[in-house]
């Protein structure tokens, strides 16, 4: 680390107070810290999922859920369905079992190791939320501070072996006073100036003692590792209709889209030829595809639409009649939502 070093957290704190964006879940620089509810739950949504995606849902949460104690007390589905589309639906069965935690204890732990204790905080949300709703000092690493740190300090080891380095080269410049503040601002950085491509280093306070752009070559961090091509699955979505009614099951607790309401399928790794078993023997029509791409693989999903009238044989255990009017209010993921709209459009 080099004299400059010390210079960074001023200056990124200056450009924060006058920069700062407005965002619904934080105090401005300067006010008392905000409600830690709201932080977490911020904290929690942001995770791989922007701050434009994020707003309209953290207001729809706070309102239906004002504190802690009332998400503790919601019923699983409600918070399943009201999550949908957000996407990464661990998060909110994580989420339920957080806030229970926390109203059985009657308030948030205030320091970023009791926070580690909570059932589904990880090491970033603990960090984030001891920092911001508590004015902890903690590290706070996400994508965008790995991107400015990578950045500042000319980090040439690829990603993930880079981490260590990040986190180290990010606890150095950290304060002591308004580790929250200095988070936020490394993420606002992040996100408004030092962004992937094009930054914008004519408008960046640590411009000076930035090595890479010294180098000329900003872009170049953090560098990535080499790509494996992301692999393919293909699956079935049936849509079963009548009345006026679409059959809807439930996920499992466990696994991809887990506990989320959605259409039947076959699994979506069975065979290549998208000829998955159907859950009602008979008539189907090829119905179109959707393409959905997740994190570790990209899905391709024929869409199965059922042209008999033997319903017999569904069982009510495994799912149920949702009127077709209402579908927006079942909480599709946006793979099921989407492939909706295909059967619907086709009708
Ligand atoms: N991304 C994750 N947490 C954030 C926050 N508190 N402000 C802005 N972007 C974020």
């Amino acid at each position: 680390m080099d004299a400059s070093s010390d210079m960074i957290a001023p200056a990124l704190l200056d450009w924060y107070d006058r920069h700062a964006r407005a965002l619904p879940w934080r105090a401005p620089p300067h006010t008392p810290p905000p409600d830690p509810y709201r932080v977490w739950l911020s904290e929690v949504m942001l995770q791989q999922t922007t701050v434009a995606a994020v707003t309209s849902y953290f207001a729809a949460f706070t309102a239906r859920w004002p504190t802690v104690e009332a998400l503790a007390a919601a019923d699983d589905e409600d918070v399943m369905a009201a999550w949908a589309g957000l996407g990464y639906y661990a998060r909110a069965r994580n989420l339920l079992a957080c806030a229970r935690a926390v109203a059985a204890l009657g308030r948030f732990p205030d320091s970023e190791g009791e926070l580690r204790q909570l059932p589904g905080l990880g090491a970033y949300t603990a960090a984030a939320v001891a920092a911001i709703a508590f004015g902890r000092r903690a590290v706070v690493v996400d994508a965008n501070v790995e991107r400015v740190v990578s950045r500042l300090f000319a980090i040439v080891e690829p990603l993930p072996g880079a981490r260590a380095a990040i986190r180290a080269a990010t606890d150095a410049i950290t304060p002591d006073a308004r580790a929250g503040d200095f988070a936020q601002a490394m993420m606002d950085l992040g996100a408004t100036v030092c962004s992937p491509r094009g930054p914008r280093c004519l408008l960046c306070p640590l411009a000076d003692a930035c090595r890479a752009r010294a180098m000329g070559e900003p872009e170049r961090f953090p560098v990535k590792p080499a790509k494996a091509a992301k692999p393919e699955r293909i699956g079935r979505a049936f849509w079963i209709e009548r009345d006026g009614a679409v059959w809807l099951v439930r996920r499992p607790g466990k696994g991809m889209l887990g506990g989320m309401r959605a259409l039947p399928d076959d699994g979506w790794h069975a065979r290549a030829d998208g000829s998955g078993t159907p859950p009602l023997a008979g008539a189907w029509d090829a119905g179109g595809i959707v393409r959905h791409g997740f994190t570790h693989f990209s899905l391709e999903l024929h869409l199965a639409l059922y042209s008999g009238r033997d319903w017999a044989s569904l069982r009510a255990d495994e799912g149920a009649w949702w009127s077709i009017d209402r579908l927006e209010e079942a909480g599709l993921p946006t793979l099921f939502a989407k492939a909706a709209r295909i059967a619907i459009a086709g009708r």
